[in-house]
């Protein structure tokens, strides 16, 4: 990007293109065979950065590579269990060594077992650790070092209003979320002085695949869509358009936040 000065006139799309491109860019997105994962990778995706995605099932891994090459995009899929921290370490090799090093990691890989804090057993608090927060964390020490030498990079974590407040058995998954947003001011503290910016997306009930129960209630989905100041439940492409603002050049100087893309949930 050539740095722009006031006197130089620009057209509106050389201008957008100029805050929010990414083309050059490198991306991995965990989670994004599914639901916000998904959106966010095809966000990152047309706005022009080579991305690859990250889960385990390969079904829907190819389903979304085939997806965006057919829009023109560049992506390629990386099949791991980011449940433990040898899947991790393997996954993050394997996703650096198809287009290079990456400029933007997105962390969205998560999962809410959701049984209350009395029932609560080793098994689940450490799956749900692994995934939510220890995948994150290695990663973030696997690529932040690279793109603070390169002098440029971004990491965007995926939390929930659960950080925030408990919420239909928030249990061991709210802890993992609310250390997710402390992880986030970690490595911005770490990072951001060499150019990485490390923020965090917010989501409030988003009509996905990890909520398949919760969504299959109608009175519960209208509830909710109710107590949100939009009227309306989330869609995975409402965060595209913040993903994208994260990943790009425009928010160099965003760090260390919780960005909320709930249509005013948390606020009411
Ligand atoms: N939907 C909501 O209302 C909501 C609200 C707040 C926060 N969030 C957060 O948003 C993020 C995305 O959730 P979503 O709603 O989009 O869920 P989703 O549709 O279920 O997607 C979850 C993704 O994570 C991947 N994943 C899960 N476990 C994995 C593992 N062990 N290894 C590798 N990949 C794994 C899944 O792929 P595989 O199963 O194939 O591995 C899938 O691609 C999560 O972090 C979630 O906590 C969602």
């Amino acid at each position: 990007m050539t740095p722009q000065t006031p006197h130089a006139p620009q057209t509106p799309p050389a201008y957008l293109a100029g805050l929010f491109s990414l083309e050059g860019l490198n991306a991995v997105v965990t989670g994004g065979s599914s639901g916000i994962g998904r959106a966010i990778a095809g966000a990152l995706a047309r706005a022009g950065a080579r991305v690859v995605v990250v889960a385990r099932r390969e079904a829907e891994l190819a389903a979304t590579v085939d997806e965006l090459t057919a829009d023109g995009c560049r992506a390629a899929a990386v099949s791991c269990d980011l449940g433990s921290r040898e899947g991790v370490r393997a996954g993050a090799e394997e996703a650096a060594a198809v287009f290079g090093e990456p400029d933007i990691l997105v962390n969205s890989a998560g999962i809410n077992l959701r049984p209350p804090m009395g029932e609560m057993t080793d098994e689940v608090w450490d799956a749900t650790m692994a995934v939510n927060l220890e995948a994150p964390h290695l990663l973030g020490r696997r690529f932040g070092p690279g793109m603070a030498e390169r002098g440029f990079g971004r990491i965007i974590h995926v939390s929930s209003q659960q950080a925030h407040r408990a919420f239909v058995q928030s249990g061991a998954y709210g802890v993992s979320k609310g250390a997710l947003e402390s992880l986030t001011r970690s490595q911005a503290e770490a990072w951001s002085p060499r150019g990485v910016t490390c923020n965090t997306l917010v989501p409030g009930f988003v009509m996905t695949p990890l909520n398949a129960r919760l969504s299959s209630d109608p009175e519960r989905v209208a509830a909710l869509a109710a107590r949100t100041l939009t009227g309306r439940n989330g869609l995975a492409e409402d965060f595209a358009g913040a993903a994208v603002f994260l990943a790009s050049r425009a928010s160099g100087y965003v760090t260390g936040q919780s960005l909320f893309v709930d249509g005013g949930f948390s606020v009411h």
